[in-house]
Parts: structure tokens; sequence; C-alpha cells
């Protein structure tokens, strides 16, 4: 087949941004690239990209990729009639993700999942999840994880730009008061206001991430244990998710006790995840370290104090990256690569 023709929705965000420079970094060829976003942004030119579309029926037909990071109301409302107009959709929301006709890949992880795309829709998992899931594979195909309990410390900038513009706007305020900081917390976080997280994030951590459900737990946990089964294979895996968001502009962490079949040897754990892709180990990584790069990186690995076949590590991935839109240019190489994107045209 020729060069794709290739639609960025959601061209102007966080996500999107580094979407259109992954895929000039790595080389993708492309016939064409087209920036779409909402109708706020139509008209405008996206320097190197031209006018940027607006969604309409006219205009999503005849590419053969489309890659999705606009939100998922706009994934629902337009990923099948960009496969209706020829295009295999990478969706970087949570629309797709659970549908059973939707494959949910991470290209270390499951690539071979791709061909199962029959609804012509390739999901990338939740952010916070994708990092898990490197160090995971790699130490449930020696080991064989039965549990998880997962704590995340994840980004300002995992709500998008607008999460990243919050922190940013709160800093310079509170650093001002610092003996408000040390003497009077709750009014310090009255200086500052917070709409996209859920409190007042400089100088501090908010364990509320996400929407509360019935059960008591956010919809960013539920997505970590309920991706974790599908993208790992594993229905029956026991997850104790908790979500927290932290102070930090890019690079999610999470710290993970995972349990498995057989007792877990420290140094065979550390040579199985230094022996996979795109996965460096290391003593302490951090999330600052890890923001702008594409490997996920591993650390603390340490045998459980208390169970032997518990074994637990920290990892830390760039959540615009590794976490979103490296993963979906991955993945839109290895639809070329297969065979599944230009082949509705
Ligand atoms: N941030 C992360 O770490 C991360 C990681 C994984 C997945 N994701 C997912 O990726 C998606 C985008 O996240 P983001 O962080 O890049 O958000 P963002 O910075 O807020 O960007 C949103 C993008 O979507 C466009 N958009 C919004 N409403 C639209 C509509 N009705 N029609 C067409 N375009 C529309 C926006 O266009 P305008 O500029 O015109 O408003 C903008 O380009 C979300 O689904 C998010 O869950 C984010």
């Amino acid at each position: 087949m020729s060069a794709p023709r290739v639609a960025v929705v959601g061209a102007t965000g966080a996500v999107g941004q580094i979407m259109l420079q992954t895929l000039a970094r790595r080389g993708f060829e492309a016939s064409e690239i087209v920036p779409f976003a909402s109708e706020r942004s139509a008209g405008k030119v996206l320097e190197g990209y031209g006018v940027i579309q607006p969604l309409a029926d006219d205009t999503v037909q005849g590419y053969d990729l489309a890659l999705f990071s606009a939100g998922g109301s706009t994934s629902r409302a337009w990923a099948e009639k960009f496969v209706a107009g020829g295009a295999v959709v990478v969706d970087n929301s949570s629309a797709w993700r659970m549908d059973p006709d939707v494959p949910l890949v991470v290209s270390e992880v499951n690539p071979e999942a791709i061909d199962g795309a029959k609804k012509g829709i390739v999901a990338n998992p939740n952010c916070t999840t994708m990092v898990v899931m490197l160090p995971a594979k790699a130490l449930h195909d020696t080991f064989g994880m039965t549990a998880m309990v997962a704590t995340s410390y994840q980004a300002a900038g995992g709500a998008g730009q607008k999460g990243i513009d919050e922190l940013a706007a709160q800093m310079p305020v509170l650093h001002e008061r610092v003996e408000l900081l040390v003497n009077d917390g709750e009014q310090a976080r009255t200086l500052v206001t917070s709409e996209i997280h859920a409190d007042t994030l400089a100088y501090n951590v908010v364990p509320m991430l996400g929407t509360l459900g019935e059960n008591g737990y956010t919809d960013e946990e539920m997505k970590l244990q309920n991706e974790s089964r599908k993208i790992l294979g594993l229905p029956e895996l026991a997850v104790s998710p908790t979500c927290v968001r932290v102070p930090v502009m890019v690079g999610h962490a999470i710290e993970v006790r995972a349990t498995y079949e057989r007792e877990v040897d420290v140094a065979e754990a550390k040579a199985v995840l230094e022996a996979f892709p795109n996965l460096v180990v290391e003593d302490a990584p951090t999330p600052l370290a890890a923001a702008g790069r594409d490997e996920t990186f591993v650390g603390r690995v340490r045998a459980d104090l208390g169970d032997p076949r518990s074994l637990n590590f920290f990892v830390v991935g760039d959540n615009l990256l590794k976490g979103a839109a490296l993963n979906t240019v991955q993945l839109a190489e290895l639809a070329v690569e297969r065979g599944l994107a230009g082949a509705r045209a």
C-alpha cells in the first residue's frame, strides 16, 4: 500500500501535540497528516500541518488511519464514522476500551491482539494502566501473577493541558506563602481555585482522582482493574487500586505489590525486567527524570517482607508519551505492518 493518509483528532491537545511530534520523530511515513479539533479551533492553522478541520460527515472520509485523543464523547460520536470512511481508528479515550470487539493493546505486551480489531477500532489503555503493564507482563510470564495492589502517584498532566495549567497557576501563589503552608494549610488552600483537580494540588497530594462509584472506587481506579485484566488476559486477576494525584507536571508513578503463583527470586525478577523491551531498571526512578522519555522505568524491586510469593516494585512512565501518544503511534505502526491500515480502502 502507498503511505497512509492520517487524521489526528484532538491535534491541539496535550496528547495530540505530542502525537504529532512523535509521528515526526519516528519518521512515520504518511502521505498526509490532517489535524482535527473542536469547533473552537477549526479553521485556524496548525503550523506545519495546515488548517485544522472540524469533525463533519464530509471531512472524515478517505483516511487510512485516524488517531483520536479528544475525549470519550468525541470518540463515541466519530470513531465509527472514520471507520466507515475507510480508516482504522486508534483511540486514546476510555470510550471503546472494554468493548469485546475492540482490542486493548500495549505494543510491547499484546501486539498480536490488534488483529482482533473487528470494528476497525483499536484502543489505547489508560495512561496509568499502560506503564504498569510492561513490568507486570515481564514478571507474569515468569512467575504467573494472581494479584496486584497498585497505588498511583499521577501527574497533573494526566488531566490534559488544563491540568498542567491549573497546577502551574497555583504554584507561584502558594510559593509566596510558605508560613501559611506550614501553619495553616486550610487557609493556604483557599488562596487558589481548583476546577480540574479535586482539591488544591500545589504543595499537596489528592487521593481522589476521577468519579467516585458506588463501590467506593473511582472510575480511574476501576480502569486499573478492568484494563489490566483485559490486556494480560487474566479475567480473574485480583486488583486493589488506589489513584492519587501529586504535584508533578508529567510522569505517572505507581507502587505495585504483585503476588505470584510461585515464590519470587529478586535477582531473577530483575533479570526478566531488564530483558523486557523499552523497560529500564534503575534503583529509584522518578517521574521528573522520566518526563520526555519513551522508556518505562522500574525500580525499588524488593521481596515482600511477609509473603515470599509477592514482589514490590515502583514503576514510572511519561503519561503523555508511553501513557498515550507514543503507544498510539506504535499501534499505528503496528496496524501498517500487519496490513490492517489501508485494507478497508
Ligand atoms: N493527558 C494524558 O496523560 C492522557 C493519557 C492517556 C489518554 N488521554 C486521553 O486522551 C484524550 C485527550 O487528552 P488530553 O490530555 O490531550 O486533553 P486536552 O489537552 O484537553 O486536549 C483535548 C483535545 O480534544 C479536542 N476536542 C475537545 N472536544 C472536542 C470535540 N467536541 N470535537 C473535536 N475535538 C475536540 C480539543 O480541541 P480544542 O483545542 O479545539 O479544544 C483538543 O485538541 C482524552 O480522551 C484523555 O482521556 C490523556
